[in-house]
């Protein structure tokens, strides 16, 4: 294992009725001016929205409201929300939907503690200097953003995604009521799928020596995403399998299964540079490029697949050598996206090869990504390649 130091501090409450219960101590317990956060509408078609504003009305709080964060949310909004900050002198920024909502809600929050454009943050030029304390309430299940310190932002005049985080982002208190996510339409249900799936990839193909409980812990959260999406997705009301997948994709990020190892985080990095571009879903973009990545890189350590194919698709190894058990880890991959209606090619999003060129240099902007391969521009541009 590498040496490691963990710190997670969101308060999370999971479940039915917890909103009700705890929202208002937990905003109190920060202030009374709160911005809310929300995207496209579609808390307000479900009914979440007028549960929490008359929540906070009740509890005496003074809500300030920024809704339209897009899906992929764009510096423009988050630009949005720190000048709202500050003019209204905001205590606490509560984010109400998914990982877009989130992410953005973590970008203002850092905006308004950093003397200078936010911007810098993401681009790495500059470290964040603190942030706005940020409450969530999540309403899909996919990005882990609930309860780790990450978000992704979009700059879409220059056609770049990226990512970061400090320790002052991880948010102070999460909700996460399964039936808050009974209403994501079926594609994005399938997205968030590949998404908490991908994570676990990352953490599972690491570069770390020994590292035995991390593997069966990543191991066992895909297991049960395998095990449960499909039902999620043919039942969007099954209470049972949406709670199960929420947990899944919180447990998939928040740190918990991936202390003391490197994951490999390259198909992420290529993805944030397709839907950078092409503002695809980034569940969608992953299911695509995880396959081709996977073969690209299966040489490294066919044991890995081999156990992937074992251990989380169940196949029976005897007589098997790992480079044919790698084959079938791979195809059960590609198996398991059609089954549950995942994207396959990136033609499939009306993407051709003219932009492949930019995407792989701008992947490699601050060099080799990857850890369990590392990769250069021009392995970037054969995987991308593949996947069209
Ligand atoms: O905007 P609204 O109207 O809310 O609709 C959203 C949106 O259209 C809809 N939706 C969400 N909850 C719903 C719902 N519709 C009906 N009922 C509900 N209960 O779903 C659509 C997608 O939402 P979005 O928040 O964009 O999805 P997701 O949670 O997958 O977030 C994607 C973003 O997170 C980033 C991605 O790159 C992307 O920008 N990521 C963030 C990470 C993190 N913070 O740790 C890690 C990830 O790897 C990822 O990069
Ligand atoms: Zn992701």
């Amino acid at each position: 294992m590498e040496p490691f130091r963990f710190h997670n501090p969101t308060t999370l409450y999971y479940g039915k009725g917890q909103i009700e219960k705890h929202l208002a101590d937990e905003v109190l317990k920060i202030g009374r001016r709160v911005l809310l956060l929300y995207g496209g509408g579609s808390i307000k078609r479900f009914g979440l929205y007028d549960k929490v504003m008359n929540i906070l009305k009740d509890a005496g709080v003074t809500v300030f409201e920024l809704g339209g964060v897009e899906p992929n949310p764009r510096l423009t909004t988050v630009y949005k929300g720190i000048e709202m900050c500050r003019q209204n002198d905001i205590d606490l920024i509560l984010a109400v939907g998914g990982g877009s909502v989130l992410d953005c809600g973590k970008a203002i929050a850092m905006g308004v503690k950093f003397d200078g454009d936010v911007w810098d943050i993401y681009q790495r030029k500059a470290q964040a200097t603190g942030a706005l304390p940020l409450g969530t309430i999540l309403t899909h299940a996919a990005t882990g953003s609930e309860m780790n310190a990450g978000g992704v932002i979009t700059n879409w005049e220059t056609k770049e995604k990226l990512g970061a985080g400090s320790p002052y982002t991880y948010p102070v208190f999460s909700f996460c009521d399964p039936e808050n996510t009974f209403t994501v339409p079926r594609d994005q249900t399938v997205y968030g799928i590949c998404d908490m799936l991908a994570h676990c990839f990352e953490h599972y193909f690491h570069s770390t020596r020994h590292a035995p409980l991390q593997k069966h812990l990543i191991e066992a959260v895909m297991r049960t995403i395998v095990e449960y999406a499909k039902r999620v997705v043919d039942n969007p009301t099954d209470y049972d399998a949406r709670e199960t997948i929420m947990y899944c994709s919180t447990m998939a990020l928040n740190g918990m299964i991936s202390m003391g190892i490197v994951g490999d985080w390259a198909c992420h990095a290529m993805e944030h540079e397709v839907s950078a571009i092409y503002d695809i879903p980034h569940g969608g973009g992953l299911a695509i490029l995880f396959p081709h990545w996977m073969e690209y890189v299966k040489s490294t350590d066919p044991s890995r697949f081999a156990s992937l194919a074992k251990s989380v698709f169940l196949v029976d190894g005897t007589g098997k050598s790992d480079e044919e058990l790698a084959d079938i880890a791979i195809e059960k991959v590609r198996e398991f996206y059609r089954e549950i209606g995942a994207p396959q090619r990136l033609r499939d999003y009306g993407i051709g090869d003219d932009q492949l060129e930019r995407m792989a240099a701008q992947a490699v902007r601050f060099g080799e990504i990857g850890h369990f391969r590392k990769l250069g521009k021009e392995d970037v541009l054969n995987i991308l390649r593949a996947s069209l």
